[in-house]
């Protein structure tokens, strides 16, 4: 696959994509929240993006405010063979991409005597086993083109413990430890591994969750904005190329 630069953008920081091999791009959960951000900022800068998440509808207003091309890849990646099917229609549609952003995630909050183990399950294998399945399919090909880049979205809880934050805090914790791992694989390949860790963020993730009856989290009006977190994983994919973020963590001020 041939790179060409990367015209337009919006200016500021993270507006334009410095390493310009970087014009294919597939962002998960892209259909809301900080997936939808991103992916609207990286189209901004002239990236065509596969957007992968289980919602059509969603997905195809996310393609239509990119803009330019968008891809839409239904799926859902806690489903193998779902992950098998998205990965072969973004081989047909971009090749192997530039840049991978592993950000679809499912947050549900319950003490370890009263989460049921299937929320558990169901946890992992979106924050944990669908990362790695994408991983595996696509880091082998970045790595023998000899560029590429996979941001990892992890969290305040991928470091720290919080009650009733087991089964989140165990797959984030592990997207952590495979990000740390990935990069020491990487380092020499020209392919960049970074880790973008926010605090709370508003976005719909909170909607199931009644904040006001749980002291200790910020109110949503407190929280970081989606678009701050697609800042920052903008500005860590356009460094130049020889530069890794190795990890970023970001909170409000
Ligand atoms: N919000 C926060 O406070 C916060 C803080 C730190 C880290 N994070 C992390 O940031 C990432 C994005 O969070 P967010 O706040 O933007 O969450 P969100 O608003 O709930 O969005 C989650 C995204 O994941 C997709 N998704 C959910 N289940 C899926 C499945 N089975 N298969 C495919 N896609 C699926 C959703 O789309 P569909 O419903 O269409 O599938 C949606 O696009 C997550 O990894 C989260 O852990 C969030």
């Amino acid at each position: 696959m041939t790179g060409r630069e990367v015209t337009g953008g919006t200016g500021g920081t993270g507006g334009q994509l410095a390493d310009t091999r970087i014009v294919t791009a597939v962002v998960t959960g892209a259909s809301r929240g900080i997936g939808r951000a991103t992916a609207l900022r990286l189209a901004r800068t002239g990236v065509r993006v596969a957007l992968l998440a289980r919602r059509p509808d969603a997905l195809a207003e996310v393609a239509r405010a990119c803009g330019n091309a968008a891809v839409v890849v239904p799926c859902d990646l806690s489903r193998e063979a779902d992950v098998t099917r998205a990965l072969a229609d973004i081989e047909a549609t971009l090749g192997v991409p530039q840049l991978l952003i592993n950000n679809a995630g499912l947050f549900a909050l319950g003490a370890i005597g009263v989460m049921p183990p299937a929320d558990l399950d169901r946890m992992i294998a979106l924050n944990l086993v669908a990362p790695y399945r994408l991983l595996h399919a696509l880091v082998p090909a970045m790595v023998a083109r000899g560029s590429g880049h996979v941001i990892t979205i992890g969290s305040v809880a991928d470091r720290a413990a919080f009650p009733e934050n087991a089964a989140y805090a165990a797959g984030k914790f592990g997207a952590r430890a495979m990000h740390e791992v990935m990069r020491q694989e990487l380092r020499g390949t020209g392919v960049r591994a970074s880790l973008v860790s926010p605090g709370p963020v508003d976005t719909p993730l909170w909607d199931p969750i009644d904040l006001d009856s749980r002291p200790g989290f910020p109110p949503r009006s407190a929280m970081l904005d989606a678009e701050a977190v697609a800042d920052a994983v903008c500005w860590v994919a356009s460094r130049p190329a020889e530069v890794n973020i190795d990890e970023l963590r970001l909170s409000r001020a």
